[in-house]
């Protein structure tokens, strides 16, 4: 099992733009990506507005967003494919531009489309990659088998599917065993068997000793993944933290609703002060609790006590799912 890593944690809530900051930094060595202030527009769109995050060493970072967010934009600036309009983005603390051709020749990139030579097979195609990376193509029938490929590495990519060839990406990426990885919804358009090759794979190499960031838009990619995630939405970051961290900042509390027959909208007295209870609110004749799952038993008798009669309850468990479509419906993602 991976060990949790981080302890300096930013979190930025996007109701209040407060911006809470854990204790000093344990971790001294720079991140191994730092993005300062990136903008980045295309005529009036702002694709990327005022991106600040970093990724450090040896962790796998989860970029999650809906779709139109930015990740796409972010990644392509990180790679140096396209001019930030402004900020500042370090790649082993070295300021990126098209010129650092040797920081990026470290890292295994998946781009958001990826297209190969129709003709090509698969085997010819990372033969021909091994060359122009300059890293030994002895290693291509095992990466075919790493991905999932090696029954197929005679036939022509041409006829492959798309998840074949989103394979075939992943496979690519993986020449010259890379320090980094930066993989643009690596899982997307994959069934499940294939998914569950890719997630195992991105675990292995993080168990290797890689850096691993990757893009999606599902949460439960994510989560099952990543050490830290970081959530944008139109181009800005709403949040950057552990997903146990998230869990507690967005206060994912269960709840515990009872419809009361003439309640009236008035929470009866001291329900609000028994132990594990955080909060009453009373609409109607409808009575909402947040508390502990193991006050909820508390509850209803001390509603039973005042005499109250209750017609109906349901419990209500948040995930960090809902909190996640919370957080970027604040917004409007582009779905
Ligand atoms: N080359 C481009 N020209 C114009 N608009 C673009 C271009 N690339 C992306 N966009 C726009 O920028 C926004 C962010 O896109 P993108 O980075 O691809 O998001 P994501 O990868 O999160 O889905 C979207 O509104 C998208 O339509
Ligand atoms: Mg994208």
């Amino acid at each position: 099992m991976r060990t949790k890593r981080c302890e300096n944690e930013v979190w930025k809530s996007n109701k209040e733009s407060d911006l809470v900051t854990a204790p000093a930094a344990l971790n001294a060595e720079a991140p191994v990506i730092e993005v300062m202030g990136l903008h980045k527009n295309y005529d009036k769109v702002k694709a990327v507005n005022d991106l600040t995050m970093s990724v450090r060493k040896g962790e796998i970072y989860g970029f999650l967003g809906p779709n139109g967010a930015g990740k796409s934009t972010t990644i392509k600036t990180i790679m140096a494919l396209t001019h930030p309009t402004s900020g500042v983005i370090k790649v082993h603390n070295t300021p990126v531009s098209t010129k650092t051709v040797d920081i990026h020749k470290d890292i295994g990139y998946l781009p958001e489309k990826i297209s190969f030579y129709r003709n090509l097979t698969p085997v010819q195609t990372l033969t021909f990659l091994c060359e122009l990376k300059g890293a030994d193509p002895v290693v291509v029938d095992q990466l075919l088998e790493d991905v999932g490929l090696g029954d197929v590495s005679d036939r022509k990519v041409g006829t492959f599917s798309k998840g074949m060839v989103q394979l075939l990406g992943v496979a690519q990426a993986m020449i010259g065993d890379p320090s980094l990885y930066i993989l643009d919804e690596p899982m997307g358009g994959l069934d499940a068997r294939w998914v569950r090759i890719v997630r195992d794979k991105i675990r292995e190499l993080n168990e290797r000793g890689a850096t691993i960031v990757f893009s999606s838009h599902i949460l439960s990619e994510v989560q099952m993944l990543c050490d830290r995630v970081g959530i944008i939405n139109k181009g800005a970051l709403v949040a950057e933290d552990t997903i146990d961290n998230l869990s507690d900042h967005l206060e994912l509390r269960p709840r515990l609703e009872v419809t009361i027959t003439g309640l009236d909208g008035a929470v009866p007295d001291g329900i609000d002060a028994i132990e594990g209870v955080w909060n009453a609110d009373a609409e109607g004749d409808k009575l909402t609790v947040s508390c502990d799952a193991s006050s909820r038993i508390q509850v209803l008798v001390a509603l039973e006590r005042r005499g109250l009669t209750i017609k109906n309850f349901k419990t209500l468990d948040p995930t960090l799912e809902d909190a996640f479509v919370e957080l970027i419906s604040d917004h409007g993602g582009e779905q």
